[in-house]
C-alpha cells in the first residue's frame, strides 16, 4: 500500500515510486504539511513542521480559553489553509456564512484510504486502475459553519505523480457561498533557492517558456477569459536554481480545468512559499444550499529529482496512459490534410475532392474540411451556429462528398465551433437570448461572433442534435472542436441573482457534459480540440480529445519555441501540428519543406496547404514524409521525449529526441535557426544504454550509448539557416 496511516503520531504518508508527501493532525486537530520531495523513509518528519519562527505578533490558537504556544498558523505548513482565522497567506478554502462573515477553520474528522482511484463527477481527471494507485481521503469540518471538506489525494505507484481535488459540502441547515476553494495547496518550508516557471503566450504565440527567481510576495498566472486561454497556461512549476533540463529538484503543478484558473506562488518573508492552484477566485462564488456540495477540479502534481526533462516524462506518461482514454488513445493516429490555409472559406467540392485525390496519392489519409461548410458562412461575419450544409459549396451534400473521399481511401473529419453564435445568422435571429450576456449591457463581440450559454440545457441540446444530424449523415471521423473568442459580460438565465457568480463554472460544466454526451453516442470518433490555435491547450481538453491543435502559427521556426513549451507538461501524441506553404501565411519566413516536415513530425502530423499546387519533387517529399513520420510513430508518440538543446539557448539551434522505453530506439531532430560559421556541430544524446551499440540509419555509422551521450553526436551537415537533419538509432547489441 503506497498510502500509510501511523495511529500513533497521526501521520499519513503518500508514497509514489520515487516520491513522498507526507501530512500530519496535529494534536489540535489541524492538518499540517510536513514534507513533500524525493522518497524518504516512514518517519513523521513532524519536526520538519516546528516553527522556528515565532513571533509574539502572529496569533496563536486559542483552546478552551487558553492559548496553544508554539502553533501559529501563519508560520507553520498547514496542508489546506483557509481564510481568516491567523493563517496570513492565501488561503485554499474561504467560506461565507449567511451571516455575512468568511472567517473558516477546518480541523480533522476521519480518512478512508482505499486501491484505485474515484472519478470525478461531471469533470475530466486523470483514472487509474486499482493496482496503479491508491487513495487517500481526509474528511475535515469547520464546527461553526458545517462545511465539510474532502481533501482527496491519489498516489500513482509506478509515476512520480499524485492528483488532489476537493469536495465541499454543506452540513448545516442555512446557504453558505464558497468564495474560494483551490484544488492544490503546497507549502514548501524553504524557497528562497527556487525559480517559478510558466508558460505564458498569445494568439500564434503560445505557450512560451518563462522562468525567474520566486520573489517574496506572489507571483501568479491566472485566467479570467472563460477558457485555460493563450495568455497563461495553467502549469506552473517551482524549480531549484540549480535545476537544469537533466538534474535538479522540480515541482510541476498543472490543472485538469479548461476554464478560469489561477496558479500562484507566494514566498512569505523568511522564504518559506505556498503553492496555490484551482479555479480562479476572481468573479467567482458558489452557494450552497444545505445538503449541496461543490466539487473542485483535479490538480496533478509532479516532483522530479532529474530536471525539467524528468518533470516533463512524468507528465506525458501520465496524461498518455491515465488521462487521455477511448478508442484513440494508443492507435495510430491519421495523417491528415486540413483545408483551412488552402482554401480558407473558398472551397466547394470539387477543390475538397482534388486535394483529397492528390493526398491519397501520397499516403495522407485523412481530409478535414475546416471552416466555412455550413449555413451561408463566406468569411468569419456570419452563420456560426447555422449547422446544416451549404449546398451551394457542397453540391450533393456532405454524403456525397464523403462518399468520394472514402471512395479513394482516406477518412473524412469536420470542423465544428459548437460554443458560438454569429450576429448574422439564423440561430441568433430565432434566440438572441441564447447567447451569453447580462441585463442592460451591450454584448463585447469579437470575431464577429458572441458566445452562447452552455450553461442552458436548451443550448447544449440544440448543439447535441445538430452535431448528431451531421454525424449520421456521413460517415465522419474526426471533428475539430473550435472556440475563437473569449467570454465576457457573462451571466445566465438558468440562474437566480445568488447564482450569477457561478455561471463561468457552470459554463465548463455544460461543455463536458456536451463532449462527453459526443463521445458516448460516437465511440469511434477522434476529437481534435482548437481553440484560435492553443487557447486550451489543458489537461481537461486531453480527457475528451488526444490532440489538440497547438498554434494557428503553422511556421516552423515559430513552432519551435511553441512546441517546445507545450512540451514542458503535453505529450507529443497530443501536439496537433501540420505542414503549411511557403512563404508562411503568418510570418513570411521561407523555410525547407523538409524542417517543415521534420518539426510537424514532433506531433501529430497533417498537412495545411493546398497538395494540388505541389511541384512533382514537392510531392515526392511529402510521400517520403508521410512515410517516415509512419516508420517512426512509435518512438515518436510512445518514446521519451529528452529536450537536447533549447530554441531559447542562444537563438541559433533547437534540437530533441525521442528514446523508445526499452532504450532499443531513437530518432533525433535537429534545427538550425540562425547559421553561424563557429557552431560546434556535436550534441550530447540523452536517454540511451550506455551499454549498447546504435547504428545510425543515416550516416551508417555505430557507436555506443555512452560515446553518443558524453562525447555527442557528430552532425556532418553543413546546414544553412532553417535547415534541419534527423538520425535515426537503432540498437544492434
Ligand atoms: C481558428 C482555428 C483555425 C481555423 C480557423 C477557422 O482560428 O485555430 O485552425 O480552424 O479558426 O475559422
Amino acid at each position: 500500500m503506497s498510502i500509510k496511516f501511523n495511529p500513533e503520531n497521526l501521520t499519513f504518508k503518500l508514497d509514489t515510486c520515487s516520491t513522498s508527501y507526507v501530512i500530519q493532525v496535529n494534536r489540535y486537530g489541524y492538518l499540517m504539511h510536513n514534507y513533500y520531495g524525493a522518497l524518504v523513509s516512514d518517519d513523521a518528519l513532524e519536526y520538519l513542521n516546528f516553527a522556528q519562527r515565532h513571533s509574539s505578533h502572529f496569533p496563536r490558537v486559542e483552546m478552551e480559553n487558553k492559548e496553544i504556544p508554539f502553533f501559529s498558523k501563519s508560520v507553520h505548513r498547514m496542508e489546506y489553509s483557509t481564510n481568516g482565522c491567523g493563517d496570513f497567506r492565501a488561503s485554499a478554502l474561504s467560506i461565507l456564512r449567511e451571516n455575512g462573515t468568511a472567517d473558516t477553520d477546518i480541523k480533522y474528522v476521519s480518512h478512508k484510504i482505499y486501491a484505485g482511484k474515484p472519478a470525478i463527477e461531471g469533470q475530466p481527471a486523470t483514472y487509474a486502475a486499482d493496482d496503479e494507485a491508491t487513495t487517500l481521503e481526509i474528511t475535515c469540518i469547520d464546527s461553526v459553519s458545517l462545511a465539510e471538506v474532502t481533501l482527496f489525494y491519489t498516489v500513482f505507484e509506478n509515476l512520480a505523480a499524485m492528483t488532489r481535488h476537493a469536495i465541499v459540502k454543506n452540513t448545516s441547515d442555512k446557504v453558505m457561498n464558497i468564495q474560494r476553494v483551490l484544488s492544490a495547496c503546497v507549502d514548501f518550508h524553504d524557497a528562497r533557492d527556487m525559480d517559478f516557471i510558466h508558460l505564458y503566450g498569445s494568439w500564434s504565440k503560445e505557450r512560451r517558456f518563462e522562468r525567474m527567481p520566486l520573489i517574496h510576495g506572489a507571483q501568479s498566472v491566472a485566467s479570467k477569459m472563460g477558457c485555460s486561454s493563450h495568455m497563461h497556461n495553467p502549469f506552473i512549476a517551482l524549480a531549484s536554481h540549480d535545476a537544469t533540463e537533466d538534474f535538479g529538484d522540480v515541482y510541476g503543478f498543472n490543472l485538469v480545468y479548461t476554464g478560469n484558473f489561477l496558479a500562484s506562488a507566494d514566498m512569505d518573508p523568511d522564504g518559506g512559499a505556498r503553492v496555490l492552484i484551482g479555479i480562479n477566485p476572481e468573479g467567482f462564488n458558489w452557494r450552497l444550499e444545505p445538503g449541496e456540495y461543490f466539487v473542485a477540479p483535479e490538480a496533478v502534481m509532479v516532483y522530479s529529482n532529474a530536471g525539467l526533462g524528468g518533470m516533463s516524462r512524468t507528465f506525458h506518461k501520465l496524461y498518455r496512459n491515465n488521462l487521455c482514454r477511448g478508442e484513440w488513445k494508443n492507435k495510430r493516429r491519421p495523417i491528415l490534410v486540413n483545408n483551412w490555409e488552402a482554401t480558407y472559406f473558398n472551397f466547394d467540392e470539387e477543390k475538397l475532392f482534388d486535394i483529397a485525390k492528390t493526398a491519397s496519392e501520397l499516403g495522407i489519409e485523412m481530409l478535414v474540411m475546416d471552416d466555412g461548410w455550413f449555413g451561408d458562412r463566406n468569411s468569419d461575419r456570419s452563420a456560426l451556429g447555422d449547422w446544416f450544409v451549404n449546398e451551394e459549396k457542397l453540391k450533393g451534400g456532405l454524403g456525397k462528398l464523403v462518399e468520394r473521399v472514402n471512395g479513394i481511401g482516406l477518412k473524412f473529419g469536420i470542423w465544428f465551433e459548437p460554443e458560438m453564435v454569429s450576429r448574422d445568422s439564423e440561430l441568433f435571429r430565432a434566440h438572441p437570448d441564447w447567447a451569453i450576456q447580462t441585463p442592460g449591457r451591450p454584448m463585447s463581440i469579437a470575431r464577429h461572433q458572441y458566445v452562447l450559454d452552455m450553461a442552458r440545457a436548451d443550448v447544449r441540446d440544440y448543439l447535441f442534435d445538430c452535431i448528431k444530424k451531421v454525424m449520421d449523415s456521413a460517415n465522419i471521423a474526426y471533428i475539430k472542436w473550435d472556440f475563437n473568442r473569449s467570454l465576457t459580460e457573462v451571466g445566465s438565465a438558468t440562474v437566480g441573482a445568488e447564482r450569477q457568480s457561478e455561471v463561468f463554472h457552470r459554463y465548463v460544466l455544460g461543455l463536458y457534459e456536451l463532449l462527453e454526451r459526443l463521445l458516448t453516442a460516437y465511440p469511434h470518433l477522434l476529437l481534435e480540440g482548437c481553440a484560435s490555435g492553443g487557447g486550451r491547450f489543458d489537461p481537461a481538453w486531453l480527457y475528451y480529445s488526444p490532440q489538440f491543435w497547438t498554434s494557428d502559427d503553422t511556421d516552423a521556426i515559430e513552432r519551435l519555441e511553441i512546441q517546445y513549451g507545450t512540451s514542458m507538461c503535453y505529450p507529443t501524441s497530443a501536439v496537433g501540428a501540420h505542414v503549411s506553404a511557403c512563404p508562411n501565411h503568418q510570418t513570411a519566413r521561407i523555410s525547407p519543406l523538409k524542417t517543415r516536415g521534420n518539426v510537424a513530425m514532433a506531433g501529430t502530423f497533417g498537412y495545411e496547404l493546398d497538395l494540388t499546387k505541389l511541384t512533382d519533387e514537392e510531392k515526392e517529399i511529402v510521400k517520403a514524409q508521410c512515410d517516415e513520420y509512419r516508420k517512426y510513430y512509435d518512438v515518436i508518440n510512445y518514446g521519451e521525449l529528452y529536450r537536447l538543446i533549447s530554441p531559447w539557448k542562444d537563438r541559433t539551434r533547437c534540437a530533441w529526441s525521442y528514446v523508445s522505453e526499452d532504450k532499443r530506439e531513437a530518432l533525433v531532430t535537429y534545427v538550425v535557426m540562425r547559421s553561424s560559421i563557429y557552431d560546434l556541430h556535436y550534441i550530447r544524446l540523452k536517454g540511451l544504454d550506455p551499454e549498447k551499440r546504435y547504428l545510425c540509419e543515416q550516416t551508417g555509422v555505430v557507436l555506443s550509448g555512452d560515446t553518443l551521450m558524453n562525447a555527442g553526436l557528430c552532425l556532418h551537415e553543413r546546414l544553412r539557416d532553417f535547415d534541419s537533419s534527423v538520425y535515426h538509432f537503432t540498437a544492434i547489441d
